[in-house]
């Protein structure tokens, strides 16, 4: 039985939110598919809004707090990536955009992740697929088939109704069987580690 991470993204603002709510349902499918499956799983949940401050000072001076570099190690280093975001004017909002921003872009390469929005409107639902796909695919992560978009009326008294419950059941199977399907991770990408040689590096090639 291996060990599993799985980074658990949220950008809602609000308290309670109902972006979390949906990180955390779609971390507990992906989970239960895991555990099914043999695999021991820790939940990594990342609440941006704690990290907003952190976010911009890293955008303005180059460099992470302490406590963003724990974040940002943290999604690059998981198994599994779940990254659910309000719909804000059609797209992801700017805390989720902004995050995804100072991840390196070579940090989540076959990475699989698992995308989920919340909106105001199930008339923005697609917004997944125009933003936040083409988003993951630009960093060549692996995004599950499912998309998870969660509107008002898809919940009674915060609990998924069963439209939703079934599509947060098959999104959860797809990132389960996507991170099975690999090694376990072996933590962050060293950005200092040496990916050349120096033979490389000093453009000669075998004689
Ligand atoms: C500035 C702003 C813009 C929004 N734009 C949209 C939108 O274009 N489409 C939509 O469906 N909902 C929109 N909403 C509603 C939020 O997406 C929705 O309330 C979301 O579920 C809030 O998530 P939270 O509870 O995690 O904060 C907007 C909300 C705000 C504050």
């Amino acid at each position: 039985m291996s060990r599993r991470t799985l980074a658990v993204v949220s950008a809602g603002l609000s308290q309670p939110s109902s972006t979390r709510l949906l990180a955390d349902q779609l971390a507990a499918a992906t989970r239960d598919e895991l555990v099914r499956r043999g695999e021991s799983v820790k939940l990594r949940p990342v609440e941006l809004r704690e990290h907003a401050h952190d976010v911009v000072n890293h955008l303005l001076t180059g460099f992470p707090s302490a406590a963003l570099r724990e974040v940002l190690d943290t999604v690059t280093g998981a198994d599994g990536l779940i990254a659910v975001t309000p719909i804000f004017n059609a797209s992801y909002n700017g805390l989720f955009k902004s995050f995804f921003d100072l991840v390196d872009s070579a940090a989540l390469v076959d990475r699989p992740v698992l995308i989920g929005a919340t909106g105001g409107t199930a008339r923005h639902s697609l917004a997944l697929e125009h933003a936040l796909r083409p988003m993951f695919a630009y960093l060549h992560a692996v995004v599950t088939p499912t998309a998870v978009f969660a509107a008002p009326e898809d919940w009674s008294g915060g609990v998924a109704d069963g439209a939703l419950r079934a599509r947060i059941t098959r999104a959860g199977a797809e990132l389960a069987d996507q991170v099975h399907r690999r090694s376990p991770s072996t933590g962050p990408a060293d950005p200092f580690a040496l990916t050349t040689t120096f033979e490389e590096m000093l453009g000669r090639q075998d004689s």
